[in-house]
């Protein structure tokens, strides 16, 4: 290592459908250096399926990571040897994915002989605002990704107490699905949220699940439903319809981020105008930022937003996570294993002590989504 304070990683990302090498510079609590940031992203493989499907994912990474790598040291200006560690996402997301990435950044780091640190996905996203904007700890989180929708108050790296978290669906999955209901390409969400421009969310009545109960918990199957009853019984325009589905949405996530702020304000009530960071691909929507930000204003909350490009899948996020965990001397070794299932945040037991079973959710088979 060339100094415990100031660390630069490569970062690799194959946990679902993009793959992505990055080479960070930094230290804690940040804003890092992004010295490159490379995403490959397989849309045009999964399109005619809908979906991710993992084999092809799998496939897709073996033949595009080690020029993505050699990329990104390019780009950067760095060769291995001059990186301190390498980073990789462990876990959660798609087995295959998972091994691609992780074997070799194993192969990596013993060749050039640096540290090898295992990231969880989750925490890669969670961390990003200290990447992008030097956040401090504590601060609340919502984390709303593909296979995620969380509440978290973040105390310390790995020291993450779950506020409220999805009994069914996750909020990525939900733009998803009523995207394939609208007869919109995948990935759902930006699809969602340009058709949602031309809408008049007025003209569809859709429900908002689990607004105004106890706790931070959230539910999308409800609203996933009355989506498709409304495709399948009714002529309104899919303009109305994504317009109302994502005022339904934007109402709910405010709504339990309301509940969530109350939640943090009683665990940390020494901090003033706490931080509070929105990560994930579904946080580069527009409209969710827009709804977020004033609500953070009204409760005397500091927002704090990566920019859309690096709330959605990348290796930047990984490699800041490695630099991270590489200052508190977490480093692994050569027989780490990659976690297709990798919770973030244990549930607070002083409350919802319910909502850790959601982690337990069965994996679906063929197109997926992904499961922590
Ligand atoms: O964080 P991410 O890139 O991958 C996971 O870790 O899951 O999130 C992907 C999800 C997808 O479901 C995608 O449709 C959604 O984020 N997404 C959006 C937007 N951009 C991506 N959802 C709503 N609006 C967007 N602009
Ligand atoms: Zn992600």
């Amino acid at each position: 290592m060339t100094s415990l304070a100031h660390l630069t990683v490569l970062g690799i990302e194959t946990s679902c459908d993009e793959t992505a090498a990055a080479v960070v510079r930094g230290i804690p609590p940040g804003p890092g250096e992004i010295l490159s940031n490379v995403v490959l992203s397989q849309i045009e493989a999964h399109g005619p399926f809908g979906g991710v499907v993992p084999e092809i994912a799998a496939r897709a990474h073996v033949e595009r990571l080690d020029a993505l790598i050699t990329r990104a040291l390019k780009e950067a200006g760095v060769s291995l040897h001059d990186v301190d560690a390498v980073a990789v996402t462990a876990g959660p997301g798609l087995i295959g994915g998972l091994i691609v990435g992780l074997t070799t950044a194993k192969a990596l780091a013993l060749a050039a002989g640096r540290k090898l640190i295992a990231v969880n996905h989750l925490e890669a996203h969670a961390l990003t605002v200290r990447l992008t904007q030097g956040v401090s700890f504590p601060f609340l989180l919502l984390l709303i990704s593909g296979g995620h929708c969380q509440l978290i108050g973040a105390a310390g790296v790995g020291q993450y107490h779950l506020y409220g978290t999805t009994i069914d669906d996750a909020i990525g999955e939900a733009f998803d699905k009523t995207a394939k209901l609208l007869g919109l390409p995948y990935p759902g969400g930006p699809e969602v949220e340009g058709l949602a421009l031309r809408g008049d969310a007025k003209r569809c009545n859709l429900p908002r699940p689990m607004r105004g109960r106890e706790g931070a918990d959230f539910s999308f199957s409800g609203l996933k439903t009355s989506v498709r009853q409304l495709v399948r019984t009714t002529n309104i325009e899919a303009a109305d319809i994504a317009a109302g589905f994502q005022a339904a949405v934007v109402e709910i996530l405010v709504d339990r981020s309301r509940a969530a702020m109350a939640m943090f304000r009683a665990d940390f009530p020494d901090v003033r105008m706490p931080d509070f960071a929105i990560a994930g691909g579904v946080a580069s929507n527009a409209a969710i930022r827009a709804s977020l930000s004033e609500l953070a204003k009204t409760n005397a909350f500091s927002v704090k937003m990566p920019p859309p490009g690096l709330c959605t899948d990348n290796a930047a996020m990984v490699a800041w996570a490695g630099i991270e965990r590489g200052q508190l001397g977490h480093f692994d070794s050569a027989g780490v294993s990659p976690k297709a299932r990798w919770p973030l945040a244990s549930a607070d037991p002083r409350r919802n002590a319910g909502s850790a079973f959601a982690f337990d959710a069965p994996l679906d088979g063929g197109v997926a989504a992904r499961q922590d």
